[in-house]
């Protein structure tokens, strides 16, 4: 208490409390590392739970029906809290934030008058002022604006808080493909790319904070044409593959990967890339959503199945060890078990690493919710299983089958036994090995020796055995 007292005298501001919670996509992860980024000049420090918090923010996702719908659930607990908060003589400041904020906008007041303020994706860079607003008049206070140009020049001021070796780093915003199942376009706004000098300067300052692996991110991360540094003879824009091998040269990182791309927007520079780019991770994230052309189509996914796999066997002709991940949604109308079938098959046939699955959830306002063959839940549910236990088979054999080879693996942080390690493998697999402290930080190659569905163990290389 002493501290706070002092502290707050030295500095002149008082230390408040910050709760953010964090749905979705890794996009709102990075948004809520700069949220609190903004808001750290003005004397909030990160709380690791609600209670008692000066300042709880809710960065929400709107992706599916469940996702949007936590977030009511979690601000009727917040009901409670900020009510016995207030009953100490101390007010609560409950924000949301992110794809329900900009989707549902006042709706939410209206729906939980708990909450004082709604701000959406490209607006929270203005959170001071806001917070300032509603700490004013405890009034009306919404902003959910489409500014995603001044939003990054604004946060290109605060420093960023690094909390490892790892970082995300946004160089593309919005999405202008409309895949009929979709809220992103709606929720993100049209497609951005950040300039290309801004992203050099944010990777630079994180280099120089010990981060070792930068994951650029975007909606649609591959149709990058973010505007050529000043000086660039050539000027005009860079694509993906051309900002991956300029950031590649920065002393510090040793590996870079970006997500989620689009079949569509997969160019030869951004496939060569991965075959001369060794900073590049070979582990690459490439949705196709269905398999049957008929469904990719209703999906307005503009490429078929053959298009998809043909680039996937392009990619692991540059690359022969790169493995694929994926997301897949099963139950899309007019879904039948043919349809249903052709997705298992192309499954089969690209084997992935890794892949998320989804139930078609229906989205108000998308095409896809007003289509009229709408799929049964349980038909849903029971193809979903069969995927599932089909993507657990290939998952498993994937990591089953890095036993007995050598990997680099960047160590992050102790492991949960003594004298443990814990790291991630080139293909973002966890893994874990005996290991001294000092390797925190580093890339050290491991001999694996075990795996499961979710991890590999090993041990350290030795010399001689890493060269075998
Ligand atoms: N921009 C990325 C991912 C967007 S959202 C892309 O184009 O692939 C992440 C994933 O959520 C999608 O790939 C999709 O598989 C899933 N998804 C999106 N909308 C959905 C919906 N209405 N129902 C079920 N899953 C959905
Ligand atoms: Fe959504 Fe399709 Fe855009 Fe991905 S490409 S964000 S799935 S609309
Ligand atoms: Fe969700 Fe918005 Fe990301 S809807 S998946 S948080 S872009």
């Amino acid at each position: 208490m002493t501290d706070i007292i002092r502290d707050a005298e030295t500095t002149g501001k008082e230390r408040k409390r910050l709760f953010i919670k964090t749905y979705g996509c890794q996009m709102n992860v990075y948004d809520s590392e700069r949220m609190r980024d903004v808001l750290a000049p003005l004397g909030y420090e990160p709380a690791d739970e609600p209670d008692g918090a000066d300042l709880v923010i809710l960065n929400t996702c709107h992706i599916r029906e469940k996702a949007a719908e936590k977030v009511y659930s979690e601000l009727g607990r917040l009901k409670t809290l900020k009510e016995e908060k207030a009953s100490t003589g101390k007010p609560m400041t409950i924000t949301v934030a992110g794809c329900v904020a900009q989707a549902e906008g006042a709706e939410i007041q209206r729906r939980a008058p708990v909450v004082d303020l709604v701000v959406g994706p490209q607006t929270y860079h203005k959170l001071p002022e806001l917070i300032a607003n509603v700490h004013r008049e405890r009034g009306e206070a919404l902003d959910t604006e489409f500014e995603v140009e001044e939003k990054f020049d604004a946060l290109a001021t605060p420093e960023r808080h690094v909390d490892g070796f790892t970082a995300f780093v946004t160089v593309q915003e919005g999405c202008d493909k409309f895949c009929t199942f979709c809220v992103v376009p709606y929720t993100r706004g049209a497609e951005w790319s950040r300039p290309v000098d801004q992203i050099v300067a944010e990777v630079r300052a994180l280099a120089a904070k010990g981060v070792r692996e930068v994951t650029l991110l975007g909606q649609n991360v591959n149709a990058f044409h973010g505007e050529a540094p000043k000086g660039d003879p050539e000027g005009g824009v860079w694509g993906l593959g051309r900002l991956v091998r300029h950031l590649a040269k920065i002393g510090g990182i040793e590996r870079i990967r970006f997500t989620t791309s689009h079949p569509k927007d997969m160019d030869d520079d951004l496939i060569q890339a991965f075959a001369d780019e060794p900073k590049l991770m070979p582990y690459f994230h490439l949705p196709v959503q269905a398999g049957s052309d008929k469904i990719l189509k209703s999906m307005n996914r503009s490429h078929t199945a053959a298009e998809y796999l043909d680039i996937i066997a392009r990619l692991r002709a540059a690359r022969p060890d790169i493995a694929i991940s994926g997301d897949m949604i099963v139950g899309f109308p007019g879904e039948t078990e043919a349809d249903f079938e052709a997705t298992m098959e192309l499954v089969r046939q690209v084997n992935y690493a890794s892949c998320f699955s989804f139930k078609y959830s229906k989205r108000p306002g998308t095409p896809g919710a007003a289509m009229f063959n709408q799929i049964d839940e349980t038909v849903k549910g029971e193809r979903l299983a069969r995927l599932q236990a089909l993507l657990t088979e290939q998952q498993v054999a994937f990591n089953q089958s890095m036993i007995g080879k050598t990997l680099p693996v960047l160590f992050e942080r102790e492991g949960r036994f003594e004298g443990q390690l814990s790291g991630r493998s080139p293909y973002l697999q966890a893994v874990h090995c005996e290991g001294p402290v000092e390797l925190i930080g580093q890339i050290a190659n491991v001999e694996i020796t075990g795996a499961t569905k979710n991890a590999l163990s090993g041990r350290l290389a030795t010399k001689e055995s890493a060269a075998a």
